[in-house]
């Protein structure tokens, strides 16, 4: 226990720095300017800081000088963009920690499981198990040390609601966890448009630090599924960069998430079955360079046969590409 709290030390003084910046600790900011700042998603620093003055000056308004006052501020307050000591990022990469996925060969596959302070991107055709291996993630985060989990708790933003209470419920008993317990240690929110699906990042950071004050550990996020709203609505060449442009934002955020709360960061991402003209690779998940740039681990999924499905590492620079069988059974992600 003593250990474990050393470990995590740093981390808590990280969330109490956060903690400690108020709204209202920024020049121009009153109460008022503050409660709108807050009503429109601009809950902390972090989100003030990489808003544009135009985004600032309407959610607030406010005049785009002040805003842009007010970001700048933000910007060293929050140390966006700031860099940090070699001997920081090790320290921060010593505490990095794995959860059993449920099965040997594809915790193989990852290098021992799926990471904390990584973005870890399953990807893969309908059906092909992403949301299944979120569930047991969930559940599985759960565990003991021993038994591979890291007996933390668990954020879902869901875009296509597909979280199923009874199926942790199922997964949960099979692993010997009270299922009941294990349902109120998942915390779910329907993001309705990639707008909201952003600011829950927001919001389950400001969950996580009220948590952690209670005793309770986040360690593990979930985006299922990352792309779906950005797809949907920016459809067309002209927008591409606007939607290039938030996703980059969005996945920072994610990694941020990660390395403050050395949590795991896991998002899905849904490709064509078959190769067309415009997904020459069917491999290639939506998203682009973005994606593929952010995350650290990728994991392609596909079917075979009943069943079975097969797991593939795409792109690691630290790990061999190789595959892993596996299974989806009632029981959950198992070794085939
Ligand atoms: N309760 C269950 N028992 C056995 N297999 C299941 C169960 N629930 C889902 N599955 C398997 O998982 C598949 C759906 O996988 P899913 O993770 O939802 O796909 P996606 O990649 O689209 O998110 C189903 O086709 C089925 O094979
Ligand atoms: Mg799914």
């Amino acid at each position: 226990m003593a250990e474990e709290a050393e470990k995590t030390g740093e981390v808590e003084e990280m969330i109490e720095v956060e903690n400690a910046i108020d709204l209202e600790d920024l020049p121009s900011v009153g109460p008022a300017i503050a409660e709108k700042l807050r009503d429109a998603g601009f809950s902390t620093i972090e989100a003030i800081a990489v808003a544009s003055p135009t985004e600032l000056s309407s959610a607030a308004e406010i005049g785009e000088s002040t805003a842009a006052k007010i970001i700048a501020a933000a910007r060293k307050m929050a140390d966006i963009g700031g860099f940090e000591s070699g001997d920081k990022v090790l320290e921060r990469r010593k505490r990095i920690s794995k959860i059993t996925t449920g099965s040997k060969a594809l915790d193989e596959l990852l290098g021992g499981g799926v990471e904390t302070q990584s973005i870890t991107e399953l990807f893969g055709e309908f059906g092909s198990g992403k949301t299944q291996i979120c569930h047991q993630l969930a559940v599985n985060v759960q565990l003991p040390k021993d038994a591979g989990g890291l007996e933390g708790s668990v954020i879902v933003i869901d875009t296509e609601n597909t979280f199923r209470p009874e199926r942790i419920m199922q997964m949960a008993k099979a692993r010997g966890l009270d299922a009941e317990k294990a349902l109120k240690n998942i915390y779910v929110a329907q993001a309705y448009n990639s707008n909201h699906q952003m600011l829950l990042v927001d919001n389950a950071k400001e969950l996580a630090n009220r948590l952690k004050k209670e005793g309770e550990q986040v360690k593990l996020l979930i985006v299922d599924s990352l792309m779906a709203h950005f797809r949907a609505e920016y459809v067309g060449r002209g927008t591409l960069a606007d939607r290039q442009q938030k996703l980059n934002r969005h996945l920072h955020d994610l990694m941020r998430f990660g390395e403050v709360f050395n949590a795991a960061i896991v998002v899905t991402n849904q490709v064509q079955a078959k190769p067309d003209t415009f997904f020459g690779d069917p491999t290639k998940p939506v998203g682009g360079h973005i994606v593929a740039h952010t995350a650290t681990f990728r994991v392609y999924l596909r079917k075979s046969k009943g069943e079975l499905r097969v797991a593939r590492l795409i792109d690691s620079p630290h790990l061999p590409e190789g595959e892993a069988v596996f299974k989806v059974t009632e029981t959950g992600i198992e070794d085939k």
